[in-house]
């Protein structure tokens, strides 16, 4: 894992075995050549760090699919919470555009889900509609439980086994609901263990018909996530520190000796002596040794538990060999959203924009994908379902807020050029840890994040809604220890104004110059635009992009520039345009902090957009285009 994430630098694609890549040695079709459409299985962590080097710790995955497959390096989720983010997967939407915003009602949940009406309208059954016979095994929806499983049953699943809430996350006491049968407790069974014996059996059911019909199977483990016991009903406005008692992740039997050195990577931002971020997390104490001690066997106790998913996989790959599939069957590794253990002080959680939230692994093999391949392109969860649908051969739909994925090599290729360079990230409501220590159950969780990261830079930009904001420039700065927007930041919601008088403001950054030759930060520092410019660009492609649709989602720099000459921060920053995104937009901002979508605290929505010089004779044009 180190290896190639270490040889593969900014836009570039490089193969493992070192040999030069040539655009003309994979040009196969993306669906095999027997015309046949591919089954497609889905594996789906849950919580799975790429930081913290869970990966290195899954041999057959790297055996069967980062070897046969292609790695997306900048694979990021829009929400780094498992239901919203889990809705936005399956339905290629945003969440403010689900609406599915948090994991249990009233803001979020399975109940949520479907009152939205996603229950027609969602993945699985836009591929029973192209054809495809449809399984699920394991967790789908947060608050989906024994007793609103049938209120409605979720649909779309040729055969499905959903592990239900209060029990998802009991390890040894799961509960399981198959089909439209009554659920089903599995006491003192390992359910990782449950789920990959369901999974070989509609393994078997879609092998057996694929004859006549392609599958696609979903296999949905709980592992890492921690293990939790819920105590009473979730209604957002009752949760409190007692509703739930969360531990470490529990593994099998076999493999409870594993790892016994194994720590949290002490990068530099590991527990700081400075705290770190804004907000509550500014305020988080250093951890003493009692806690970071807990914290690794926490870390322990996740890689241990990933040990019966990569045994899955394995498996998995073997069965399809055998049975001749694995040619025409494409598999996805992926999770919901990252982790964090202890970086910028923070406990065992998720929830932040920080890069061990958001940015997650994606690998994928199948026909016609570059094999051992680690690509750099910006890649999102809204862009799964597009990717699946086109695998499956069907149209896209208007409305997905994402685009497919590049599989083949002309297509990565192609798109180091063309891909967008942003991702929008989105939270909202409380946030909690899940270690033992400093319990933290913060109401005003509520933030727009803007990841951008482009040949020469890469940012990102937070607005919470406290009217903090942050702003960390990775490529000097990795790990995100230096807010660029600490000063001030009282006085930021109009930032354009005090920076404009501000003599530093008008200066380059006059960042340290020291290069890091990782997969996450290009290599030329030499991009040092100064924070009085830089800053209105990010803020205005936030703006756009925090109430986006569509093609808005996927194409901003479009929308504010209709003639297509600005396709990225680089362009953007033409001295030209510095009037029009310094002094025409409106700020980002928010009046309160909700625990859900609440568009009046929202602030101000829509940007200018861009008509030239000579139309109206006023650059800029000065023409509200609102984008709701
Ligand atoms: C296990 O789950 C069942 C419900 O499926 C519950 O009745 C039982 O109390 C649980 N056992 C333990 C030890 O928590
Ligand atoms: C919280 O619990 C109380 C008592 O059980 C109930 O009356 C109230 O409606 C609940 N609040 C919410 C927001 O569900
Ligand atoms: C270490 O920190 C934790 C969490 O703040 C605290 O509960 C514990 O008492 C501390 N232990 C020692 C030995 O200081
Ligand atoms: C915000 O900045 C402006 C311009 O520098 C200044 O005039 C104003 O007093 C500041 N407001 C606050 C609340 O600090
Ligand atoms: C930096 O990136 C360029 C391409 O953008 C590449 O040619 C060069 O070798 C890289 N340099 C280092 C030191 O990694
Ligand atoms: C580095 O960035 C500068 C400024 O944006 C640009 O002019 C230059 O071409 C870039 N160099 C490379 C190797 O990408
Ligand atoms: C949360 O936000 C609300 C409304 O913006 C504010 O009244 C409250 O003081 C905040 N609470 C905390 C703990 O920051
Ligand atoms: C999102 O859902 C919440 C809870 O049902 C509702 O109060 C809010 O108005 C919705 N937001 C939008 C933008 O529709």
């Amino acid at each position: 894992m180190k290896i190639w994430r270490d040889l593969a630098f900014s836009g570039l694609l490089i193969r493992l075995n070192g040999e030069s890549w040539a655009a003309s040695d994979a040009q196969q079709p993306l669906v095999a050549s027997t015309g046949r459409k591919p089954n497609i299985v889905f594996i789906l962590s849950d919580d799975q760090d790429l930081h913290m080097d869970s990966l290195s710790y899954m041999p057959f995955l790297k055996q069967h699919l980062t070897d046969y497959g292609t790695t997306f390096n900048r694979h990021y989720c829009t929400n780094a919470l498992c239901c919203p983010s889990r809705v936005s997967l399956w339905t290629g939407k945003a969440a403010h555009n689900t609406n599915v915003t948090d994991v249990n009602p009233p803001y979020g949940g399975y109940p949520k889900f479907a009152s939205q009406g996603f229950n027609s309208a969602y993945l699985p059954i836009w591929l029973q509609e192209a054809g495809y016979n449809t399984y699920y095994v394991g967790k789908l929806f947060n608050a989906q439980t024994v007793d609103n499983y049938h209120s409605p049953h979720a649909a779309g699943w040729t055969g499905s086994d959903f592990l239900l809430d209060p029990y998802t996350y009991e390890y040894l006491n799961a509960t399981f609901q198959r089909n439209h049968d009554h659920p089903v407790s599995y006491e003192g069974r390992y359910s990782a263990d449950v789920i990959a014996e369901k999974a070989y059996g509609f393994l078997e059911g879609g092998l057996r018909s694929a004859a006549q019909k392609p599958f696609f199977l979903v296999i949905a483990p709980t592992a890492p996530h921690s293990n939790v016991h819920i105590n009473d009903n979730l209604i957002d406005g009752n949760f409190t520190e007692k509703s739930v008692i969360q531990s470490p992740p529990v593994s099998a039997e076999r493999h409870k000796h594993l790892f016994a050195d194994a720590k949290v990577p002490r990068t530099k931002h590991f527990n700081p002596k400075e705290p770190h971020g804004v907000s509550w997390i500014s305020r988080l104490p250093e951890q003493n040794e009692t806690n970071i001690d807990f914290n690794d066997h926490f870390y322990r106790s996740r890689l241990r538990a990933l040990q019966s998913v990569d045994e899955m996989i394995d498996s998995v790959v073997s069965r399809l060999q055998e049975a001749g599939a694995l040619e025409n069957t494409f598999i996805f590794y992926t999770t919901d959203n990252g982790y964090h253990i202890g970086q910028h002080r923070l406990q065992p959680g998720k929830q932040c924009a920080f890069e061990e939230d958001i940015n997650v692994p994606l690998v994928v093999r199948g026909p016609g994908i570059p094999e051992g391949l680690a690509s750099d392109i910006v890649t999102s969860h809204t862009d799964l379902a597009p990717t699946l649908m086109r695998l499956a051969g069907t149209a896209l739909r208007d409305d997905f807020d994402g685009t497919s994925i590049p599989l083949t090599a002309p297509e990565l290729q192609e798109a180091v050029e063309t891909r967008q360079e942003h991702v929008n990230v989105e939270m909202w409501g409380i946030i909690m840890s899940e270690g033992k220590y400093g319990s933290v159950l913060y109401p005003n969780h509520t933030y727009k994040a803007l990841r951008l990261v482009g040949q020469d830079y890469s940012y990102l930009y937070t607005m919470w809604c406290s009217g903090e904001h942050e702003l960390y420039d990775l490529v000097t700065d990795p790990y995100e220890t230096h807010n660029l927007l600490a000063h001030d930041t009282s006085n930021l919601t109009t930032f354009a104004l005090p920076y404009i008088h501000s003599a530093e403001a008008q200066a380059p950054l006059n960042l340290p110059t020291t290069t890091f030759s990782t997969a996450h930060t290009p290599n030329n520092t030499t991009f040092n635009p100064p924070l009085i410019h830089l800053l209105p660009r990010l803020d205005t492609l936030l703006m756009l992009l925090k109430t986006c649709k569509a093609r808005q989602c996927t194409h901003p720099w479009e929308i504010l520039h209709p003639a297509g000459d600005v396709r990225n921060l680089h362009d953007a920053l033409r001295a030209e345009y510095d009037d029009f995104y310094e002094r025409q937009q409106q700020r980002v901002e928010f009046s309160r902090c909700e625990k859900g979508y609440i568009k009046e605290s929202e602030g101000p929505e829509g940007v200018v957009v861009w008509r030239g010089v000579d139309e109206i004779g006023v650059r800029g044009g000065g023409r509200w285009e609102h984008l709701v």
